[in-house]
């Protein structure tokens, strides 16, 4: 079985092919288009998709040292992203899945970030998943393949949304998130207090507050000041704002894990590449004897080979799309419970 995957939802058009074999190809091509704009700008994601899908996919294909009709199935991104984004990438698995005679399977892009940890690894059902990217941060109850059971979810900004308008703030540029995790490396977690939206019992996160507060404290700095006061702390601040917001995530995935009583946990997402996180979540499950897996930091941010092995475990479990499949920009509350049953909305 040799599946090929595409994936177009946001900035990145990336291709990549997985069989039994394992991972043959990963090609990723990041739209460097957005960086003047300090965030992605759907219109121009589209286009730039249009451009390079075709030669994305040729190159995945080269690299698997295949040709499309050794390809048994194609997974594509169906949801969720930027409408247009998406459209690119289904058209063109739609017009090939037509040429080649194969089916396409549509792909949750949150499903297939925690099936990211599937790549290179077999962790085993139940577990408890956490994806922090910058669109989302979920935390569910995975009981089986495709069965992902919504524990709690952010009221606002996602985590990696969090780092990127923070990160703004202090001047960095687009996206925010890397920028502050190399930062934060040199810098005190201690140094500055900002507060952890802890919601009380909830599993729901909150991130929009943090920002808030950062604003507030950098506007104490009288102005002519300002600049000179952010590139002499902006290690400490980078720091002690990832302490804020990965003290969160950690404090809510440990109370997952409590309620749901598994010991196997997968983080997902672009955030879960954040080495604060990393390390926390690490030392945790090695106290409390919890079988933790991260992708590799290349499979944490958005990819194709997530798309690929995704689309693998469901040509397994026979669960194909045909020709008629649309995309959906958000996840409805509808397929929030069985990601299996997701389809039209
Ligand atoms: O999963 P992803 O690639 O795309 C979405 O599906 O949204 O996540 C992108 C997000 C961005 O907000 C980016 O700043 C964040 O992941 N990110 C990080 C790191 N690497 C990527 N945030 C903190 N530390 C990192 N090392
Ligand atoms: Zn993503």
């Amino acid at each position: 079985m040799i599946i090929l995957g595409i994936e177009s939802s946001c900035d990145e058009t990336a291709a990549a092919v997985y069989s039994e074999n394992g991972l043959l190809s990963n090609i990723i091509a990041s739209q460097i288009e957005h960086e003047k704009f300090g965030g992605v700008v759907p219109e121009l994601a589209s286009r730039a998709h249009e451009l390079i899908i075709s030669s994305t996919v040729t190159k995945a294909l080269t690299e698997a040292g295949i040709t499309l009709k050794d390809i048994d199935a194609i997974a594509v991104t169906q949801g969720p992203g930027l409408l247009g984004a998406l459209l690119v990438g289904l058209c063109f698995a739609k017009g090939l899945s037509l040429r080649i005679g194969k089916p396409i399977i549509g792909i949750n892009h949150i499903d297939a970030h925690v099936y990211a940890n599937f790549i290179e690894d077999k962790p085993a059902f139940p577990f408890v998943s956490l994806v922090v990217s910058g669109g989302h941060t979920q935390l569910s109850y995975v009981e089986k393949p495709f069965f992902h059971q919504l524990l709690g979810q952010t009221r606002d900004d996602a985590s990696g949304e969090a780092f990127d308008k923070i990160g703004k703030l202090l001047g960095l540029p687009y996206p925010g998130g890397p920028q502050m995790d190399k930062w934060a490396k040199e810098g005190d977690p201690k140094a500055f207090k900002f507060p952890q939206a802890l919601l009380h019992d909830k599993l729901d996160f909150s991130f929009s507050g943090l920002k808030t507060s950062v604003l507030y404290h950098l506007q104490k700095i009288p102005e002519d000041d300002r600049e000179a006061y952010v590139t002499v702390y902006l290690a400490d601040l980078c720091a002690s704002i990832s302490h804020a917001i990965t003290e969160v995530l950690v404090k809510k995935l440990r109370k997952a894990v409590k309620q749901s009583g598994v010991n196997t946990v997968l983080l997902a997402g672009g955030v879960s590449a954040n080495t604060m996180l990393r390390q926390k979540t690490e030392i945790w499950a090695k106290e409390n004897d919890i079988n933790l897996h991260i992708p590799k930091p290349l499979y944490c941010t958005d990819n194709a080979a997530m798309i690929a092995v995704t689309g693998y475990m469901r040509a397994q479990a026979n669960m194909y799309d045909d020709l008629r499949m649309k995309p959906f920009a958000r996840l409805m509350a509808k397929n929030m419970q069985k990601r299996s049953e997701h389809k039209l909305l």
